[in-house]
């Protein structure tokens, strides 16, 4: 079911508490049927590094979706190729939400000129990235703190 008071606006500084725990409770509650409770641990502990967050929060094309003035997604672009975060709210899921975020990061892709966008895609989300048009290029296995995380390298032309 498409949600449509659900509006797209550009991320501030003090958004960041909320992207944050939105990004801990969705990884914990929606990605723990494809992640070990250790591999969730590994990758929510992220938020851990404040300045990262920052960094990207300034420097990238950060989008929130926001439903009744509460965050319920958020999506970023970097380097005008590379979807870095692409996030839905636990209890928002399936409602077009990372549909119309996408939508608009592969737009600014293209305004920007790039001929590809790339992402390093979770299990959970792999589908949706199919859905998208894009293709895995391998499967990865990173290990943070001794931790064996697995997703793929995806990619989608974009024409031009
Ligand atoms: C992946 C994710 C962003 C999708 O968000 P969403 O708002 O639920 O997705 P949408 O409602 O826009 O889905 C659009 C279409 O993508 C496909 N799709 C989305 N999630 C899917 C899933 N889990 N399985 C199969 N297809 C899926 C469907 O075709 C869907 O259309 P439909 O609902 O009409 O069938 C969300 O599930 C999420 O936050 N996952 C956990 C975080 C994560 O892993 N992020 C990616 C890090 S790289």
């Amino acid at each position: 079911m498409k949600n449509s008071k659900i509006s797209i606006r550009h991320s501030k500084l003090s958004d960041l508490a909320e992207i944050q725990r939105m990004f801990v409770d969705t990884i914990s509650a929606i990605c723990k049927v494809d992640y070990s409770p250790e591999q969730i641990k590994v990758w929510t502990s992220s938020i851990e590094n404040t300045q990262r967050w920052i960094d990207k929060l300034s420097s990238q094309y950060f989008l929130i979706a926001e439903l009744d003035n509460k965050i319920v997604g958020f999506a970023s672009l970097g380097n005008n190729d590379y979807l870095d975060f692409l996030y839905v709210h636990k209890d928002y899921q399936r409602q077009g939400i990372a549909d119309r975020l996408y939508n608009d990061i592969e737009a600014e892709a293209i305004r920007k000129e790039s001929k590809v966008l790339t992402s390093d895609v979770s299990i959970t989300a792999k589908a949706f990235f199919e859905k998208k048009g894009f293709r895995t290029i391998q499967k990865q296995t990173k290990i943070i703190k001794n931790i064996e995380i697995v997703n793929y390298k995806m990619v989608k032309k974009l024409l031009q």
